[in-house]
Formats: structure tokens, sequence, C-alpha cells
């Protein structure tokens, strides 16, 4: 595609990732997929794997796992692609094809999720969609189906620091203003959650700030007005990789810090 085109049909577009779909064209993503990727730990190498990618929207992590060599990616989601006021699926689709990828689409909710409709997966990919869900546990139950083995998923995290698991309910606008998150659970709740439903080992792949740095961090959002100090103080984003092998990774805390809340 000559690169005038591929520039003017991005542009007309709305982005929440922000991808290099190459000859100089990024797009004006919401998101800093870089960073976000840079937390995510994700093996250098998927060679030869299946990945499922949970609420893909435009796609950034599933060509990411194809370009680390995956044998099959599929992207799944329904409410950015469809949903009222979320958006469409075009942005996903040229990027797919600026990219010359292969990756493939399913147009399905967390809830139907299962190994009948969609198979089994080495690798599954559950970002940012956590807490958007009115059933937490449910969908992870749906999500374990079809996890074959590793999955990796990335969160809000609320009542950081509560040692006991617990998840914070926004039956409103609590969370960011968007009445589409219901759910922010704690670590504790998180990997209990994981290993209810049936992953053998858990870790946290980011590391949670201690109070000193969440207080100071509260302060500046009450300075830069993004969010309460009580809310900037005990939300945070976290990262967990959970396995149904055991031998599928050692238990490495890795250094990293979140910089948002919510
Ligand atoms: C915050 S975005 C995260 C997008 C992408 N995974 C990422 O991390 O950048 C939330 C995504 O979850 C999807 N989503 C929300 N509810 C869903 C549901 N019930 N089933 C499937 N996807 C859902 C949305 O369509 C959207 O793509």
């Amino acid at each position: 595609m000559p690169v005038n085109d591929l520039q003017s049909r991005a542009a007309a577009l709305r982005w929440f990732h922000t991808i290099d779909l190459g000859g100089g064209v990024v797009t004006n993503g919401i998101v800093d997929t870089a960073y976000r990727l840079a937390r995510l730990d994700l093996p250098a190498s998927l060679e030869g794997l299946t990945v499922l990618d949970i609420g893909a929207w435009d796609g950034f992590f599933s060509f990411e796992c194809e370009r680390r060599g995956a044998a099959r990616v599929v992207a799944a989601d329904y409410y950015s692609w469809h949903g009222p006021g979320w958006g469409t699926k075009a942005a996903f689709q040229l990027a797919r094809e600026a990219l010359g990828s292969a990756v493939e689409d399913v147009d399905i909710d967390v809830m139907d999720l299962s190994p009948e409709r969609l198979g089994t997966f080495d690798v599954v990919l559950f970002l940012g969609v956590l807490y958007h869900l009115r059933h937490p546990l449910l969908a992870l139950e749906r999500v374990s189906s079809v996890t074959r083995d590793q999955l990796i998923l990335e969160t809000v995290i609320d009542m950081v620091g509560f040692r006991r698991p617990a998840l914070a309910f926004y039956p409103d606008r609590e969370l960011n203003d968007d009445p589409t998150n219901w759910w922010g659970p704690n670590v504790p709740a998180v990997r209990g959650m994981l290993t209810s439903v049936g992953f053998q080992q858990v870790r946290t792949a980011t590391e949670v700030p201690g109070a000193l740095h969440r207080a100071a961090r509260a302060v500046y959002h009450r300075l830069r007005r993004r969010n309460t100090v009580a809310a900037a103080f005990r939300q945070d984003r976290a990262v967990f990789h959970a396995a149904k092998r055991s031998a599928t990774f050692q238990a490495r805390p890795r250094p990293g810090t979140a910089a948002g809340s919510g």
C-alpha cells in the first residue's frame, strides 16, 4: 500500500494502540504500548506456539506475538469492535493489512469462550479486560478453559496493601469515571482466583510500589488533578503470569512499577 494512502487511512481512524505500521506511519493511539509491552515480560520467542489475545482491540499485542514467532495468533474481541460507543474493527483490520499479518480474528465475548468454540492455546493474553467484567471469577474460568499452558494477565488492582484477598466494587463510575469498569481486585485476590481456576503456578511479574512511593504518587496526582489522593494511593496496575505446567517458568519477581492508577 502506498505510504500516502496508509497515512490518510490511518489518520481517519480512532486508535487505542500506538502501532508502527511501517513506512514511517505510526498510529495515534491513546495508550503507550511500548511502556505496556515492556511491563508484560512477554517471552522473547514464542516460536511455534499458539496464542489467543482476548480483548485485542487494535491488535498491537497480537501482532507483537506474531513478530516473536508464534505459529498462530487469534485476536478475540467484541466490545471495541462492535459495542455501542466503543469503536469499530477498522483499525485492527488496517493494521493487519499494513503489517501483512496473518493474525486471525474472532468476534466473541469472554463469557462465550470455550474449547469447543475456539480450541485451546499455548499462551493466552488477557490484558486490560478483567476489571471490565461483571463476573470476573466466572470469566477467568472461561479464560482457563482455552489456556493449554500459560496465561499473561494485566489488570487494574485496587486495595493495594490490604493483605486479605479482596475486590473493590465499582457499581457506578468510581474507576476512571468509566461505567464499564466493575471490579478492582488486589494482588492476593488475583493470585487466588488464578489458582482456583486451575493454574498451578502464579507469579506477579510487576512490583507493586511501597507505601511511600504510592503516597508521593498520590500527592502528584492530586496536584495534577488526575485522581483523588485515596484512589491514587490504593490503585495501580499489575501483570501476572500463570501456568498450568509447573515447568513453564521459574518464579522470578521483576522490577518495574506502574505510573498510572487505573
Ligand atoms: C482497556 S481495553 C484493553 C485492550 C488490549 N487488551 C490492551 O491491553 O491494550 C479493554 C478491552 O476489553 C474488551 N472487552 C471488554 N469487555 C469484554 C468482554 N465481555 N468480552 C470480550 N472483550 C471485552 C474491550 O472490547 C477492549 O478491547
